[in-house]
């Protein structure tokens, strides 16, 4: 057990995850708490090469394997550099993707078996203490990424992915019920998103 609270933010393209990882921290500070803002890929130095060269369309890979090595490497860097130090001093952590995006993109989309991704998962060996899955259409969040800025590799992946993905991630929520929370966000605006995810976090901020 660690002092601090471990948050992670899920969802499929364009959910809006950012934008809530961002409301929470600014209310967790006014609250007076120190909060750490971090996301996977690239929450280190060297997490940010990786994340270049997972993201960028330039690049590609033989095999998923490739693919979800290089999350893992990534992570197990992450966590031991950043996110277990802050919660060792006590600090909230909030980070924008964590293992359930590996759970839903490299199993659910890309099709590698369960129970390898389950093992690299285990081989970082630290799940939030809570989850948040932004849920809304597949087509509204693509259409929210295009809007906003040139598509990266997985934006640009076929629909059907994206289906599997969202699938993916409902499909973990309902094993994993105590940890992690669906929100519907579809047609909400921000202020209506947050007000969702406001009463998860808060019942659990007490005694920490
Ligand atoms: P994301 O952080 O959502 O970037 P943006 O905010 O620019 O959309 O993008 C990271 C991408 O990496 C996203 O498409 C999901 C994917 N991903 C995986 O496939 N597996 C993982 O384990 C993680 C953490 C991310």
């Amino acid at each position: 057990m660690t002092k601090g609270l471990f948050i992670s933010f899920e969802g499929v393209e364009g959910c809006g995850k950012s934008t809530q990882v961002e409301h929470l921290a600014a209310f967790l500070r006014s609250k007076g708490r120190e909060v750490v803002v971090t996301k996977e890929p690239g929450g280190t130095p060297e997490g940010e090469v990786i994340r270049g060269l997972l993201l960028s369309p330039d690049y590609g890979f033989s095999h998923a394997k490739t693919e979800i090595l290089l999350f893992t490497a990534d992570r197990l860097e992450h966590v031991s550099r950043v996110v277990r130090p802050a919660l060792e001093r006590g600090a909230i952590v909030i980070c924008d993707r964590y293992v359930d995006s590996t759970y839903a993109y490299q199993h659910a989309g890309r099709g590698l078996p369960e129970s390898d991704v389950a093992f690299l998962i285990d081989m970082v060996g630290l799940l939030p203490d809570i989850t948040v899955v932004l849920d809304l259409s597949v087509e509204q969040g693509l259409q929210r990424a295009k809007d906003r800025a040139a598509l990266d590799r997985f934006e640009k992946e076929a629909i059907g992915f994206h289906e599997r993905v969202r699938t993916g991630f409902l499909h973990r929520a309902k094993q994993a019920p105590d940890r992690m929370k669906v929100c519907d966000v579809a047609g909400l605006n921000p202020q209506a998103v947050f007000d969702l995810v406001r009463p998860h976090i808060e019942g659990l901020l007490e005694g920490k």
